[in-house]
């Protein structure tokens, strides 16, 4: 062969096609801060009632990591947790992502601060941004190093720690949010299901509905910055309302086509916990049983990229899914995004 038709480079992928892989769930874990904030807290805060939070969003209290506690050490208690269940030491950890808005600083990345405090010392490390559907963007990541056959163990994380970017002056916002973390282990497992699909979504038209002006390179941070609170969330709650509705709507039923299947298989949805007008209005939509929901926003409010990995740990460990059993995760977020999955638990 002439040196000039032989090829540039070799791809080690190319020979493999997704035969005998599949993507399983092997652990979950989650943490959240020992600190409480309740409704009753709030009132002295804020103008606002326990009756309006509870009747407006459903959230009672939620959690507050404390001023030494940062969003990698909530995600480090997680993954540890979550690795003991799935049985697996850090050095066999190929890869560790982080889903946050909040990370302990804008770099390195907070996947680089887990991955020294858990010594999984082979594991690439990222961060991944798409604010509360981080956990499934992540997921489905971690779906794709596995079935090409890249990496066997993947470390997915959520972890926020909202309340450094919460305006506590603000009753519109500062009511619905918290701190804390969820962790999941996916791993190639031999005749084991997992992660049956998963659909990912954006719309950057809509940025402006739910957004942090300062601390980036649009607006990085000075005395006037600050003293505008730009450095807080800024969001239009009924705008993203009424978008959250439906592009988990949309994003579940997708995801329930793609696997050729309708709502009633569905053991238990676990939707991103928000709000619980819509996760109802959302449910309602989706033809699905009051049952069929997971819902712990009374607990902690909204806790962005770590809620629904946290519901999802919690469903498990309350028993409300068995082995075999179908789940619908389904998310909504700043950008705006929005997801879904269907795992075979
Ligand atoms: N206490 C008392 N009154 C309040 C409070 C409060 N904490 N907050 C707002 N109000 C007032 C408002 O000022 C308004 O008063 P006005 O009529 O005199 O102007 C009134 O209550 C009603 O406000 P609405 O906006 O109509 O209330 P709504 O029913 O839309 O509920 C809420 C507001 C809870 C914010 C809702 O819109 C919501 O949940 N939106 C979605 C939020 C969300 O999910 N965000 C996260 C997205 S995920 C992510 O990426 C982080």
């Amino acid at each position: 062969m002439p040196a000039a038709a032989k090829a540039k480079f070799k791809n080690p992928r190319a020979r493999y096609n997704f035969q005998g892989r599949t993507c399983s769930i092997t652990g979950v874990g989650s943490y959240v801060p020992a600190k409480i904030l309740t409704n009753a807290d709030l009132e002295k805060m804020v103008e606002t009632s326990d009756e309006w939070i509870i009747s407006r969003t459903g959230i009672k209290e939620r959690r507050l990591a404390a001023s030494d506690e940062f969003t990698s050490d909530l995600a480090t208690q997680a993954a540890l947790r979550a690795m003991k269940k799935a049985e697996v030491t850090p050095e066999q950890i190929d890869l560790i992502i982080v889903a946050t808005i909040t990370p302990d600083m804008p770099f390195p990345s907070t996947a680089c601060l887990v991955q020294r405090k858990i010594g999984a010392r082979r594991a690439a490390a990222f961060d991944l941004e798409a604010a509360c559907s981080g956990f499934i963007y992540g997921l489905e990541i971690a779906q794709q190093f596995i079935m090409s056959r890249t990496y066997d163990t993947v470390l997915v994380i959520g972890a926020e720690k909202l309340s450094t970017i919460v305006d506590w002056q603000d009753r519109n916002t500062c009511v619905l949010f918290g701190d804390g973390a969820g962790a999941a282990v996916l791993q190639n497992r031999a005749n084991a299901h997992g992660l049956l699909t998963a659909v990912m979504g954006a719309d950057g038209e809509k940025a402006d509905l739910l957004f942090m002006p300062g601390g980036g390179s649009r607006c990085p941070a000075t005395t006037e910055s600050v003293t505008s609170r730009l450095h807080y969330l800024r969001m239009e709650g009924k705008e993203t309302f009424k978008n959250a509705v439906q592009a988990m709507v949309t994003a579940a039923n997708e995801v329930l086509r793609r696997c050729e299947i309708d709502i009633t298989r569905i053991k238990c949805i676990v939707p991103h916990q928000a709000n619980q007008r819509i996760i109802d209005a959302m449910g309602e939509r989706l033809g699905a049983k009051p049952e069929q929901l997971f819902v712990n926003v009374h607990k902690y409010g909204n806790t962005s990229a770590a809620s629904v990995a946290i519901a999802l740990d919690e469903a498990v460990e309350s028993g409300r899914v068995q082995r075999g059993d179908l789940i619908l995760l389904v998310v909504f977020g700043a950008g705006l995004t929005w997801g879904a999955a269907v795992i075979e638990w």
